[in-house]
């Protein structure tokens, strides 16, 4: 139906006779000529009715806002003054000589020139995927998706899909579970990732497995969280953590030289224990410049207990972030600062203005100072290196509580000061903690097929609190773009991980009896990666949600206003599945 993709129009087809398809995206009238942009997932054309033709022109008068249309013309330069060099087309114009509508279209529900509700957007979807931007963003997608089967192919991995109807897979959130029919009372859980899978297929032998895959988590959604979104699953045979990372890194580092021309560089490494010491956080944003400063050994022997409390507890932190010209912040500023803080649990926020540091304890000024001695306050602003106007905001409190207020604030903070650099900033955090110690026990901190560093079975069990994981995150301007490990390919350890994390030996063999008897048959060495793809695309793209890069996500309510899913099912269906809903 048509010659040409209405992007391709450009000087080259001058004279030409070309047909191009597509939707009215704005039409004007302009002293007697109809002036018609055209549009399809190329990009815009413009198209002039004359009213010499004049059939044409009345049927060009029909044509409103998303008709579908089929246009042919000849393609002539814009003259002088009309020429728009933001457009690919910009130079050029189709003078129209045949055109057929081939459907009309009622008002559109939204109006792609205003602001309209996400909920709006998503019930037309269809209408939202249209608009230029939108359309680029999924077609963008498509190009990663392709780029990263190509990496993959090269370098000799195999496209092996696997079950979507399967047991829970403990990646740490809720299962989305599918009732059976055939097997009453008894449920498949969607995958929340192919873990376990692509373990059992290096134990059979595959070498190398990737997957770009769906998976189901029923977690509480965020900007960056989906129910459903995609991995792109990596496994491998016999390489250690640092080839893996190597391979993975190569990836991210080509789509960025492929698809953005951009040259991401060799990617630091960071411990998991500075990440936190630095930045409170294990996917720090390193185009931030603040950081967190420890204090708490200047605060043990002073009287204020909110301070030297935490300073001499073993699980405490006492920290400072610095922020240079936030001497000039109002109280109000600061307490709505405290009140964010407050939100990670932390019981306030105590500060310092700097206003004058030659002038020692007269330049400072501090709802805290008449606690603290000026020695104190001396080190303190030394070991932060102060200036005049600066302002020293401090947690005080349990590490965790210390650490996450303030990564959280620091990431505030950048923003609300403009501090955040441009850029790229990609990193590895690495040996993370095999667990965490909470009231409840423990729990793994990747999931728990991830193998520690350096110990063996007996070791770990004598000390599950100080191993680290041979586990990996690649992290993109903030973003955990992407999460591996080294698997325990050994029974006898990976029995000791399950019965640390309070896993009964009956529960290991219910739930995960297949991965132990699998390990006994010679199970090779094996680790790998799953990336985020929607976020990888989301930060590529420069959008502020996955929701964006996805055509057809769901609301942060867990639900499809397109197609109004979840519904109810019929009660025949409830009927031959055995299941009866409580009202
Ligand atoms: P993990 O749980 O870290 O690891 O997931 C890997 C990556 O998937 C992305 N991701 C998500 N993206 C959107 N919405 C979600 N709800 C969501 N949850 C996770 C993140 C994350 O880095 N099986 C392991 C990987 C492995 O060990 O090989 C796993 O799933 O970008
Ligand atoms: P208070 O002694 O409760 O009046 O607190 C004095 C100052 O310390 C106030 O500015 C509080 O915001 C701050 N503050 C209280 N608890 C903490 C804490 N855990 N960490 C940091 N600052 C705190």
């Amino acid at each position: 139906m048509r010659s040409h993709y209405c992007g391709q129009v450009t000087e080259q087809e001058l004279g030409n006779t070309v047909s191009v398809a597509g939707w009215v995206h704005k039409r004007r009238d302009l002293g007697g000529l109809i002036f018609v942009d055209m549009r399809d997932r190329t990009g815009l054309l413009q198209v002039v009715f004359d009213p010499d033709f004049e059939a044409m022109f009345n049927e060009a008068n029909k044509l409103r806002q998303e008709f579908c249309v089929q246009i042919s013309g000849e393609v002539r330069a814009r003259p002088e003054g009309q020429i728009n060099e933001r457009m690919a087309t910009g130079k050029v114009e189709l003078l129209a000589k045949e055109i057929t509508i081939l459907n009309r279209s009622a008002a559109l529900p939204i109006d792609y020139n205003q602001q309209v509700s996400e909920e709006q957007r998503l019930r037309y979807r269809y209408l939202d995927l249209r608009r230029p931007d939108m359309n680029e963003k999924i077609q963008f997608r498509a190009r990663v998706a392709s780029a990263v089967r190509r990496y993959m192919d090269s370098h000799g991995f195999l496209d092996i899909e696997t079950p979507m109807l399967t047991r829970a897979t403990p990646e740490g959130a809720r299962d989305y579970l599918v009732p059976s029919r055939t097997h009453k009372g008894k449920f498949f859980a969607l995958p929340q990732s192919p873990q376990l899978f692509k373990q059992l297929l290096m134990m059979s032998g595959f070498d190398r497995y990737y997957q770009i895959v769906k998976c189901f988590r029923d977690e509480d959604l965020r900007a960056d969280r989906q129910p459903e979104f995609t991995q792109i699953d990596i496994e491998t045979t016999f390489m250690s953590a640092d080839q893996v990372r190597e391979l993975t890194e190569g990836l991210v580092r080509s789509l960025f030289q492929e698809l953005m021309d951009v040259d991401l560089g060799n990617f630091p490494v960071m411990a998991y224990s500075e990440a936190m010491r630095r930045f409170g956080s294990d996917k720090p944003d390193l185009r931030n410049p603040l950081e967190l400063v420890d204090v708490a050994d200047l605060m043990k022997d002073i009287e204020f207990k909110v301070f030297s409390g935490p300073a001499n507890d073993e699980k405490g932190r006492v920290a400072v972030i610095k922020v240079p010209g936030g001497a000039a912040l109002s109280r109000k500023q600061i307490d709505e600062y405290t009140n964010f803080v407050g939100i990670y649990g932390a019981k306030g926020l105590a500060w310092m203005k700097v206003n004058d540091r030659a002038a020692g304890m007269d330049g400072v000024q501090s709802p805290v100072l008449k606690f603290l001695p000026e020695v104190v306050v001396s080190a303190l602003l030394e070991r932060v290196d102060a200036a005049d106007g600066d302002i020293l905001l401090f947690g005080a409190d349990k590490a965790n509580v210390v650490s996450e207020a303030l990564g959280a604030l620091r990431l505030k903070l950048g923003q609300d000061f403009d501090l955040v650099a441009d850029g790229w900033k990609p990193l590895w955090v690495v040996d993370f903690p095999m667990f965490e110690d909470t009231d409840e026990g423990y729990f793994a901190l990747h999931h728990p097929f991830t193998a520690p560093i350096g110990v063996n079975a007996q070791e770990l069990q004598a000390n599950p609190g100080a191993a680290l994981s041979n586990a990996y995150d690649m992290v993109l301007n903030g973003v955990e773009v992407g999460g591996g490990s080294v698997r325990i390919h050994d029974n006898q350890m990976q029995q000791v991980v399950f019965n640390i994390l309070g896993i009964e030996e009956d529960e290991a063999q219910e739930k995960f009896g297949f991965l132990l008897d699998a390990l006994k048959y010679g199970a090779p060495p094996h680790a790998g990666l799953a990336f985020g793809l929607d976020r990888l695309v989301m930060l590529m793209v420069g959008a502020s949600s996955i929701r964006d890069v996805i055509a057809f996500p769901k609301t942060t309510t867990a639900q499809c206003p397109l197609t109004d899913a979840p519904g109810y099912a019929n009660p025949a269906a409830l009927a031959e599945l055995n299941i009866q809903v409580k009202e």
